[in-house]
């Protein structure tokens, strides 16, 4: 009746932004990510505890405004005709600040709540179960590299190569610790219905997937890079020229890019990418990692650096 899993966050390098069917929340485009290994949530679901409705713990603080989507998210998984329950996260990361704190909660609370409700799920069905949570969770459910594939109705996840086999380090530079503005969903909303690149971001999203594919499978990390880069400036692009425009950056969000750049001038093989929040993330070979992590925790404004590797999927860690 009670059961823990760990997710750790991961973050596209080709990204999903939009959504096809809002009701679904399936994503209008498909996305690479990698799982990170540093950061995590875990999450405890106790469906034996008899509380009077269900009760959510965010870092030991009752957390009334999560609740429904958690809520919402524990039914899908065991059924409408569930017991109440008590369901306690931790991350070690700061949460809703565009470090994909959403991704490794419901990932790991959907892994949580399966086994708490003892039911088998394969990976798949449980990657498609997070994903209607949180459309990026889905990725969790994977280590290393995935991809999410964007067909028909559904969404199909795929691993592109583990954690191992091509040992990235990312290092994350947090500019602004506190909560985001605006959501992604509402964010993505204004995207679809005003930007007028929005179509055009669509459109070419299979020919960035098939090109970062590629260097993945040839761990071609210039290719990855550039395509990376420009995935995320597209992306940005389609969200400041919306109405009311969203833009997640700080000063502080360029000031990273430019020492980015300053280091990829001196020979080191390291790309940012950005999600939605104004933390900035530098991919890098593991030799250039000491030299960016240094030049980012000097750039004004980097309030904290974390480093990590890339991580495994989504597991359970205890049952009873
Ligand atoms: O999973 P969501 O709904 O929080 O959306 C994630 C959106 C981005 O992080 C900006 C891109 C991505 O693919 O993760």
């Amino acid at each position: 009746m009670q059961a823990t899993a760990i997710a750790q966050p991961n973050i596209a390098l080709i990204k999903y932004w939009g959504k096809r069917d809002l009701a679904l929340n399936l994503p209008a485009v498909g996305s690479i990510s990698i799982t990170l290994d540093a950061l995590y949530t875990e999450v405890s679901v106790d469906l034996g505890a008899n509380p009077a409705s269900d009760q959510l713990l965010v870092n030991d603080v009752e957390d009334p405004d999560r609740l429904p989507r958690m809520s919402a998210c524990l039914s899908r998984v065991i059924g409408e005709q569930r017991p109440f329950a008590r369901i306690e996260t931790r991350s070690n990361f700061p949460i809703a600040a565009g470090l994909a704190s959403s991704a490794s909660a419901f990932a790991a609370a959907t892994v949580a709540a399966a086994a708490a409700a003892d039911l088998e799920l394969d990976q798949a069905l449980l990657a498609s179960l997070a994903g209607q949570a949180s459309g990026s969770a889905a990725r969790s459910l994977y280590g290393g590299f995935a991809e999410l594939a964007n067909n028909g109705d559904a969404i199909r996840l795929s691993a592109l190569c583990d954690e191992h086999a091509w040992p990235l380090k990312v290092v994350v530079a947090i500019t602004e610790p506190g909560p985001k503005a605006t959501s992604s969903t509402e964010a993505m909303e204004i995207s679809r219905k005003t930007s007028p690149f929005y179509n055009t971001w669509v459109q070419q999203q299979a020919g960035d997937l098939a090109t970062a594919r590629r260097a993945i499978e040839e761990r071609d990390f210039a290719t990855l890079a550039a395509i990376a880069e420009h995935n995320c400036l597209k992306m940005h692009s389609v969200m400041w020229a919306s109405r009311p425009p969203t833009v997640f950056w700080s000063s502080a969000t360029l000031r990273c890019l430019q020492t980015v750049r300053k280091l990829q001038q001196d020979g080191c093989q390291v790309f940012f990418t950005i999600d939605a929040g104004p933390q900035v993330k530098a991919v890098c070979q593991p030799e250039d990692m000491a030299a960016v992590q240094e030049a980012l925790s000097q750039t004004p404004g980097v309030q904290e650096i974390m480093t990590t590797g890339l991580g495994p999927a989504a597991q359970l860690v205890r049952k009873s």
